[in-house]
């Protein structure tokens, strides 16, 4: 019988109950305090059987080392902020209505004055080509393909400048406020020349977050090479073929400011305490936004009264973010501040909610309770991992699919249409 505990229950134990007949035998992994069993997916899986997130996983895992597998999977101290990012949603019913006449539906919405095809976009993330070869070429790619924004993090492994050329669809970069003005001034005037749409402030990284997995699996960037990383890579040959004999590995828009990342291996926690600027501060936020001059967005926004703060400093957008628990062990889910946030400012600024989104019915939910539309990032992370491009085409088909579909049954045509009335908490 299939039993799961621990942060890897995250949706885990429905999903292993459909998947039983396919998986090989359970496993038993003791990562931290916690003790997690679960049937492992037979080594047969292939994209074309992932229907959901938790497949693609699944098929993630497999394919990854484990220290990369467990960094993108990972969150911050006892992983509750992390679970409860998706649990929210479990504890909120769609009221359907009926007879509606939905044979169209339109699920586009505009966010920071970029219309997108879909109303959920790639979240921001780092280090995208240790997940897969290709990297933020393969997310930026399915990104246009799906016609939503593709969000590039400062951290990222291909230039601002290449994905400029390549995608003509909405691009947000996301800024980390480093200590040296130098490479901030500089990474605002790529991101400028590239034709970037839209800035992000990341603002819930002052410090690093406690990521267990990544203290036990020795995770750093770059890799670095040890006993047991080795050992990790010699069991995934075709992930190591990749890393090791293609393009070599580096923070594109960093490199030339730093070594840290690139050259010498550091933890996440160690770059954020080392390089970025803990004095940051709104005077900070708004200098920054005038110097971008175009659509501006503060990512990690949790309270009522920032919220208001991002208004009064003129900013487009907030992202409600916990920064998919990887920061504040903790602290409130996205979807459960929500309300509160679209009741105080909704109608001032773009009110983006961001992580934990799984399901089509999740975004559903989060724009029905006030958000213009949903970012993700272990959503098209896992399908990366586990397919490059295709991977990650799947992923954003199949939630399109599920919006879609959960837009007829709950009975309406337009995103527009969704409102509160929809939603009972229990
Ligand atoms: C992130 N996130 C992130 N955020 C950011 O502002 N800059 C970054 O470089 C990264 N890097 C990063 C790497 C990985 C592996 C993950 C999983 C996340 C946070 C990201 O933008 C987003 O806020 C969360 O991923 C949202 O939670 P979900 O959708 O993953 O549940
Ligand atoms: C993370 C970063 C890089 O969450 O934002 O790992």
């Amino acid at each position: 019988m299939t039993m799961a505990t621990g942060f890897v229950a995250l949706n885990a134990s429905k999903q292993h109950q459909l998947n039983k007949s396919f998986d090989s035998g359970p496993i038993t992994t003791i990562i931290g305090r916690q003790t997690i069993e679960y049937e492992h997916p037979t080594m047969f899986r292939r994209l074309k059987d992932c229907h959901n997130v938790e497949d693609l996983r699944l098929l993630a895992k497999q394919r990854l080392p484990g220290p990369i597998f467990h960094y993108i999977d990972g969150a911050a101290d006892d992983e509750i902020t992390y679970q409860r990012n998706t649990s929210a949603f479990d504890d909120c019913d769609l009221v359907p209505n009926v007879l509606a006449g939905v044979e169209e539906v339109d699920m586009s919405v505009t966010v920071m004055g970029q219309r997108l095809d879909l109303p959920i976009f790639c979240s921001p993330t780092a280090l995208q080509r240790l997940f897969h070869h290709d990297g933020e070429r393969a997310v930026a790619r399915a990104a246009e393909k799906f016609g939503t924004m593709f969000g590039i993090s400062a951290l990222g492994t291909v230039s601002l400048a290449e994905i400029g050329e390549m995608i003509s669809t909405p691009k947000m970069f996301q800024f980390y406020f480093h200590k040296d003005r130098a490479l901030n001034d500089a990474m605002v005037q790529r991101a400028q020349a590239a034709g970037f749409n839209t800035l992000a402030l990341t603002v819930d990284t002052i410090t690093g977050g406690n990521r267990e997995r990544d203290l036990y699996t020795g995770f750093t960037s770059p890799p670095r090479l040890t006993l047991k990383s080795l050992f990790s890579f010699a069991t995934h040959p075709s992930w190591a073929m990749n890393y090791f004999f293609r393009e070599a590995f580096e923070l594109a828009e960093l490199k030339d400011f730093v070594q840290q990342g690139s050259n010498v291996a550091v933890s996440i926690g160690d770059y954020f305490a080392e390089m970025l600027d803990p004095t940051m501060n709104w005077s900070d936020a708004e200098a920054l936004r005038a110097q971008w001059g175009g659509p501006f967005c503060l990512k990690g926004i949790m309270s009522v009264a920032d919220a208001r703060k991002a208004v009064d400093i003129g900013a487009d957008a907030i992202m409600v973010s916990n920064h998919g628990g990887r920061q504040l062990d903790g602290s409130r889910s996205p979807f459960d501040q929500i309300s509160e946030i679209a009741d105080a400012v909704g109608d001032d600024i773009d009110i983006i909610l961001d992580g934990g989104v799984r399901r089509g019915t999740h975004v559903l939910k989060a724009i029905a309770a006030g958000a213009k539309a949903c970012s993700g990032g272990r959503m098209y992370l896992y399908s990366l991992a586990a397919g490059g491009q295709p991977g990650v085409e799947r992923a954003l088909q199949n939630l399109k699919t599920e919006i879609e579909r959960d837009m007829r049954l709950l009975g309406v045509s337009n995103i527009s249409q969704l409102n509160r009335e929809m939603l009972r908490h229990r």
